[in-house]
């Protein structure tokens, strides 16, 4: 039986939602990952270094384990200032400022309608190198959404990189070769997230042979040869501007599965053994511990965790679904056996 030992991973771009479903989403995230970077979609939206105070110990009522540490990322809203900047630079548990172009995604309705009116802010954070966190796609209708993220780049991001260069900045959830290319072409303190989904499937994944809600998020899953490129990115030495960001993003069972389905994959309880089974079918799980647990820590500038992780090449079936508080969530890949596990806290269920 093959193991493998790596330092305990974070995860840098979580939804850990809230009120009945954060006990849920908590409880699972503190099993695998030291740290995590909680999104700030809520609603209404975490757009004040206060209301993410108030998240914050929300979550830490919850966590058994002492060393989880959640760190957050303030909402871009149209009304967004330099205090507030200011204030969430000086804070040890806000990480960035999270971009969602209006309309993009699951609570993007908040976002920023135009990056051209939001300059000042940008100069500040710049000023500040205080990280702009970016879901990259545009939104424009008449853009089919298998090219929003290629065009966004071309339109929105290269600009904004050349007016702020010096800005930090993370491409969210990358799912392109153009993103790929993009951020290796870019200076260190330049980096992307990628989820394991979006190195485990395709659109095939999600379309052929049936439609499988399950796999429906945003960016959307994309053509193989775009997933071949992010796996070559992550699986070849020296590559560390990207870093292991989840976007598990639980849904309810009906708004997840209904005529209208919500985007976001649940994957919190099986990033970790996907990605062991992945990086072993590939012979590169010497490479796996540095895209979950070192590249991402070092963009962050935080310390590497000292905890370790066991991980075993041992059958697990993953579970059919997860309940909190009468309600329930299913997980991608729900039933289906994972040939690798992760081992976790003893004590945390
Ligand atoms: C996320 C969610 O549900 O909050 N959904 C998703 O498809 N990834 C939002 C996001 O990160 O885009
Ligand atoms: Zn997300």
């Amino acid at each position: 039986m093959q193991t493998l030992n790596i330092i305990r991973p974070d995860d840098w771009h979580i939804h850990l939602r809230d009120n009945t479903a954060l006990k849920l989403t908590v409880s699972l995230a503190e099993r695998t990952f030291a740290r995590v970077l909680a999104m700030p979609n809520l609603t209404p939206p975490l757009t004040t270094v206060q209301s993410i105070l108030n998240y914050r110990q929300r979550i830490l009522a919850i966590a058994k384990n002492d060393h989880f540490t959640p760190y957050f990322a303030v909402y871009f809203t149209n009304d967004l200032n330099a205090a507030t900047l200011r204030e969430a630079k000086l804070c040890p548990w806000i990480l960035g400022v999270k971009l969602y172009p209006q309309g993009a995604t699951t609570h993007s309705d908040w976002g920023i309608d135009d990056i051209n009116k939001q300059f000042a802010n940008l100069a500040v954070m710049e000023e500040l190198a205080l990280p702009l966190l970016i879901h990259g796609e545009v939104t424009t209708n008449t853009i089919d959404i298998f090219d929003r993220e290629a065009r966004f780049i071309d339109t929105v991001l290269t600009p904004l990189q050349q007016r702020f260069p010096k800005l930090p900045m993370v491409l969210e959830h990358i799912t392109t070769a153009e993103a790929v290319e993009w951020v290796q072409s870019m200076p260190a303190h330049i980096a992307a997230t990628i989820t394991a989904h979006h190195l485990a499937f395709n659109r095939n994944h999600l379309l052929a042979g049936g439609i499988r809600p399950d796999y429906y998020c945003l960016p959307i899953l994309k053509r193989q040869h775009h997933q071949q490129k992010l796996q070559q990115a992550v699986m070849t030495k020296n590559q560390s501007q990207f870093f292991l960001g989840t976007d598990s993003a639980p849904h309810v069972q009906d708004k997840k599965y209904s005529a209208c389905g919500c985007a976001g994959c649940f994957t919190s309880p099986i990033a970790i053994p996907l990605l062991a089974e992945l990086f072993a079918a590939n012979d590169a799980l010497p490479l796996l511990e540095t895209f979950t647990s070192i590249n991402g820590a070092r963009f962050y500038q935080l310390p590497l965790n000292t905890e370790r992780v066991q991980l075993t090449q041992s059958p697990w079936v993953v579970p059919e679904q997860y309940t909190t508080n009468d309600t329930t969530f299913i997980p991608l890949l729900a039933g289906q056996t994972l040939s690798w596990q992760c081992h976790f806290i003893e004590g945390l269920s």
